[in-house]
């Protein structure tokens, strides 16, 4: 009869669902230290000649639950999270999470090319190694004109002919030649100067250039265009002004500046009152801009009889600094996580 009981518990035990901790848990409670033990204990009642067929019965059974609940035991730990939820205590608070951040020069370039997609340009691109044509003979940069030196150039491979871009100006030229008027485009990219890295300059940067070729084309749609701008990038109340400037590839040419906090109500939003950016002007210089110079259509193949463009040029650093407050340009670069974090959750 007593082997009857053990039978019956071998099955128990075999037929027992073990599926997570608490299970794991029963199952130990249940025949480890409850029936396997009574079944031991049972054993001073067991006639004598059939105790040693009954211990050696038990101690199977025994070692069967043991092995199951190890087994079982084993898998839980492997498996520690998957049954996270059975000891979750729910009123914990939640670890910190850290995310990621865009870098600033990318949210600015992001920013750029959203407001003037909006307004109907395209975003094109071009090479970062290109010809003396494309970034200064097809932009009116006659042979040894001193305005070559305005923009220290990396030569490549000892062939004058060879550079890496010093504007993104030359994707313009590119542009003009490969599409018919209207052309509504701005050029992101990088551009390379050969200058020493400073607070203020780097041999490398970036800039977003834009340019409106098109019939009747005139210097209101250039105002209005980079009025509209300078409010969607530096907030509603920003006014703008332009200076007269000079540039081989515009005819007029100026560089606009925009209005910060000093002259209003609210504290200045770029300095915070501090006139670091403005030295105590009031204005800070964000861009260069023009008509594009006849002589430029035509490098380009476009009638400049018929036709009448702006163009302008922006560094996405110098956005970058002013919006953010950023006081060296190195910053940008040098990938430090401190700096970097700061960007995330900004848009
Ligand atoms: N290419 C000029 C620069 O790099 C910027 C510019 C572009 C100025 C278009 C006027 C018009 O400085």
């Amino acid at each position: 009869m007593n082997f009857e009981k053990i039978e019956a518990l071998n099955q128990e035990i075999d037929l027992f669902p073990i599926e997570n901790k608490a299970d794991t848990e029963n199952f130990r409670i249940k025949f480890l230290k409850y029936e396997i033990k009574a079944l031991m204990e049972e054993i001073k009642n067991i006639p004598a000649e059939q105790r040693k067929e009954y211990g050696i019965a038990v101690n199977a059974t025994k070692n069967k639950a043991e092995t199951k609940w190890k087994e079982a035991q084993e898998k839980l730990e492997q498996n520690e999270d998957s049954n996270i939820f059975d000891n979750f205590d729910f009123t914990l608070p939640i670890a910190a999470h850290a995310s990621g951040a865009i870098h600033p020069l990318h949210l600015v370039k992001q920013k750029v090319i959203e407001i003037f997609e909006r307004i109907g340009f395209s975003v094109a691109d071009g090479p970062e190694i290109e010809d003396d044509f494309h970034n200064f003979t097809a932009l009116n940069f006659p042979p040894d004109h001193p305005a070559r030196e305005m923009q220290d150039t990396f030569f490549l491979e000892k062939n004058p002919d060879i550079l890496l871009r010093t504007h993104t100006s030359s994707v313009q030229v590119r542009m003009m030649q490969s599409q018919k008027p209207p052309i509504r485009m701005i050029m992101p990219g990088r551009v390379f100067r050969n200058e020493a890295i400073t607070a203020r300059a780097n041999c490398i940067f970036h800039q977003v250039e834009g340019l409106y070729i098109g019939e009747n084309v005139s210097l209101v749609d250039l105002k209005q265009t980079l009025y509209h701008f300078a409010k969607e990038m530096f907030g509603e109340g920003t006014k703008i002004r332009f200076r007269s400037s000079y540039f081989p590839f515009t005819e007029i040419s100026a560089e606009v500046d925009i209005s910060c906090g000093k002259f209003s109500e609210t504290t200045c939003k770029i300095c915070g009152g501090s006139e670091s950016v403005c030295k105590g002007s009031g204005w800070i210089e964000i861009l260069g801009c023009g008509m594009v110079d006849p002589n430029v259509l035509e490098a380009c193949g476009i009638d400049s009889e018929k036709y009448t463009g702006f163009a302008f040029g922006m560094g996405i650093e110098r956005i970058a600094m002013i919006k953010y407050q950023i006081k060296d340009l190195r910053l940008f670069t040098e990938n430090d996580v401190r700096f970097l974090r700061q960007f995330a959750g900004v848009l």
